[in-house]
């Protein structure tokens, strides 16, 4: 893909009315749907499951960029297949030498595969996987919760992996996740990234479209 894309996170959105909220997404010209799955145990918030992205489907033709901050997602993920993840990513944390294993078993399955690393991971652990990969999640806040703080020196790990692309000779997509806003959107694609997740900014806009297309625009 690389063009730049904006993943709003619905884990900002009104869990009462999650239908109305994508439908809403799609209509202010989102590119994908950003579903944050926490179960718990990588994190301590639970937010939903395989389900809850099955139903979401029905309700947008966006593609649905699926985000696993859960242990063991290698026994996970046929469920989120199954359900119409367009994107489905996991943490390296949760997965380290199996990575490579997760990632053929979803791109097996002709779901894109993406592996992510939270803060305090080096990038270094990941970019031998990539070319078994569609998309490096960068996260740019601690894994769990939305409307956190960006964390600057991340964004050192999207610089990284084009560097590594370049030298490789393939490029692959670099998603940013956690603490994206109107300041800070023109420097992390200037890094780099090419997709970009916001929960909070955009929930919080009283003009989601706008919000959206200046996240997209901005130089
Ligand atoms: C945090 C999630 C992020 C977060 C983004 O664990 O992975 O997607 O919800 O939300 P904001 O944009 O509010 O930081
Ligand atoms: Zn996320």
């Amino acid at each position: 893909m690389n063009r730049i894309c904006i993943a709003p996170s619905i884990l900002s959105a009104d869990f009462s009315a999650m239908g109305a909220a994508v439908e809403q997404l799609q209509r202010c010209g989102a590119d994908l749907i950003h579903c944050d799955v926490m179960d718990g145990s990588f994190v301590p918030k639970i937010t939903f499951g395989a389900d809850m992205v099955a139903s979401l489907k029905k309700h947008t033709s966006l593609p649905l960029d699926v985000h696993l901050m859960v242990v063991e997602p290698q026994n996970k993920i046929d469920d989120f297949i199954k359900a119409g993840a367009d994107y489905l990513t996991f943490h390296y944390e949760a997965c380290g030498e199996r990575s490579a294993e997760v990632l053929r078993a979803i791109r097996s399955n002709g779901v894109k595969a993406g592996i992510s690393v939270s803060p305090d991971t080096p990038v270094e652990k990941v970019l031998p996987l990539l070319e078994e990969a569609d998309m490096l999640l960068v996260m740019s806040v601690y894994p769990g919760k939305g409307g956190q703080k960006f964390i600057e020196h991340t964004l050192s790990k999207a610089e990284t992996a084009r560097e590594f692309f370049a030298k490789h000779g393939f490029s692959r997509d670099v998603e940013i996740d956690g603490g994206i806003n109107e300041e800070n959107a023109a420097r992390v694609k200037a890094a780099g990234v090419n997709i970009l997740v916001a929960g909070n900014t955009v929930f919080r806009s009283p003009d989601m479209a706008k919000t959206i297309s200046f996240l997209r625009d901005v130089k």
